[in-house]
């Protein structure tokens, strides 16, 4: 089943600390959201990618895309103020198509397969979004106090990508938009229209660069692969 892709590259990556947007930094001497393209690029099902960036770095991007020659960028959107316009902006320009993935430019160890079951689920169901099962003891605590101790048999951590019928997602989106709900995943949008949203397992090695130290694991992730 092919599919079309939003990447949400318009951030700054302030919890990175680094000095300019975090997908600039390079792993192994590669800037972090080119390993991201790759991906895409070498899948047989993806039809293209549509990248939303920040205006003042669309030109700097381009250039990365050509020097990697990066070959499925169908074009570029202008990203917003938070990811969801981002997002947005990334799906009106990218349609219409049948299925669409969104995912983040930060997270460059998705797997093949991961896509692939992503793809197939959202066909069949309409939406179906990537996540792990948490790993750690899960406690709400209130001014240094534990409240709860929250059962964590039923909690998972979610990733992009992503999948949805692309005409649900943007719907979606666009009515999220209309009545100023803003949500932390594409997944919240759909799930307030009440159509119902399949979770696949992914892997815990599709980390979001986030924190410098997250850096610290996609290096060795790297080398790892290269073994
Ligand atoms: N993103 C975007 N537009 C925004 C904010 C974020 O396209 N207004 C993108 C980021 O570039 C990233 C993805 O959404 O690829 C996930 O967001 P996040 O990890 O939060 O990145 P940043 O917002 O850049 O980082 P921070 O929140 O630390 O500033
Ligand atoms: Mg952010």
């Amino acid at each position: 089943m092919n599919y079309t892709v939003v990447l949400p590259a318009a951030g700054s990556g302030k919890r990175m600390k680094a000095d300019r947007n975090k997908l600039l930094l390079e792993l192994s001497g590669k800037p972090i959201f080119i390993y991201t393209l790759e991906v895409f690029d070498r899948d047989p099902n993806c039809e293209g990618m549509w990248l939303a960036v920040k205006d003042g770095e669309r030109q700097l991007i381009e250039e990365y895309v050509e020097r990697y020659e990066i070959k499925k960028v169908k074009g570029y959107a202008i990203g917003g103020a938070e990811r969801q316009d981002s997002v947005r902006a990334g799906l009106e320009m990218a349609g219409p198509c049948e299925v669409v993935l969104v995912h983040d430019a930060a997270r460059p160890f998705i797997s093949p397969s991961v896509i692939t079951e992503l793809v197939e689920q959202a066909n069949q169901s309409g939406a179906a979004i990537a996540g792990v099962p948490v790993k750690d003891t899960i406690k709400k605590v209130q001014g240094g106090l534990i409240t709860e101790t929250v059962d964590r048999s039923s909690l998972w951590m979610i990733q992009t990508p992503q999948a949805f019928r692309y005409e649900l997602l943007l719907q979606a989106a666009q009515l999220a938009q209309a009545e100023a709900f803003l949500g932390t995943d594409e997944a919240m949008l759909v799930e307030r229209t009440g159509h119902p949203v399949q979770v696949v397992e992914s892997t815990y090695e599709n980390v979001k660069m986030t924190t410098p130290d997250d850096l610290i694991y996609g290096q060795a992730i790297l080398a790892s692969r290269l073994q």
